[in-house]
């Protein structure tokens, strides 16, 4: 796992924008793995006004969608993602996946881990909540997930509710679909943002801990080609 120390969040999404670049150029027909949260804002945003860049070969998997939120509600991950990149690229719209939060949960898992099984992503975009999940495989998930029904921990719906749900505590959804953590250690690479103190206690562990399930991250030890892009907040309790 490489770490790369950048000033802050928008130097973090130009270096990552870098890489997605880079990616496309090299293969036009790139499976990417994409993120929700406040992480990637800039990089959907710098990716969007690159006229330049070509998607419409791309294929894209999201990581997770809330439980029970319609695609149209605003806070649902489809509508994020539409909202912040899909509707200002030329994506087809047929290679864009996103998990339903609406099918019954176990139809929703199976179709996305068959659809998963089809492709391998090439390149995955992570953010990480500040108690270390990964999509929305909170502490405790096993390393063997596929795409599964997961309760939402308090510390994440609180995180949630505070950036995105006017800290409404009652609206953030009890439950998300979550890709697993095998579908994304299966990536050929991947990239990691994670700016800000309140990441700090988890990052510390991902990058200096043991591999465990209570630090979900952790995991990325074992990838072969991780980088994770922190800055100085996020990595001020590294010993
Ligand atoms: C959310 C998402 C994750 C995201 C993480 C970090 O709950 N499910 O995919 O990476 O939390 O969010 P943020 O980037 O807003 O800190």
């Amino acid at each position: 796992m490489k770490v790369v120390e950048v000033k802050d969040l928008k130097e973090a999404n130009e270096k990552v924008y870098e890489v997605f670049c880079n990616q496309l150029k090299e293969k036009k027909n790139s499976v990417l793995g994409l993120a929700t949260g406040s992480s990637p804002i800039h990089l959907y945003e710098l990716l969007s006004k690159n006229k330049e860049l070509d998607f419409s070969e791309v294929i894209t998997f999201n990581l997770d969608e809330y439980a029970l939120l319609d695609k149209n509600h605003p806070q649902s991950y489809y509508y994020f993602m539409h909202k912040h990149l899909f509707s200002n690229i030329n994506v087809q719209s047929h290679h864009i996946h996103i998990p339903s939060g609406v099918l019954k949960p176990q139809e929703a898992c199976d179709e996305y881990n068959d659809l998963l099984n089809q492709y391998t992503i090439d390149l995955q975009l992570l953010g990480m909540g500040s108690n270390g999940h990964i999509g929305f495989n909170e502490p405790g998930t096993s390393f063997d997930s596929i795409t599964h029904f997961i309760e939402l921990d308090e510390s994440t719906r609180k995180d949630n509710a505070r950036l995105f749900f006017n800290n409404n505590l009652d609206e953030v959804p009890t439950h998300a679909i979550t890709m697993g953590i095998a579908n994304i250690m299966k990536a050929k690479k991947i990239v990691l943002i994670a700016c800000g103190a309140n990441k700090a206690k988890a990052l510390q562990k991902v990058i200096q801990g043991s591999v465990t399930i209570d630090i979900p991250a952790s995991i990325l030890q074992k990838h072969p080609d991780c980088t994770i892009y922190a800055d100085q907040e996020a990595l001020q309790l590294l010993k």
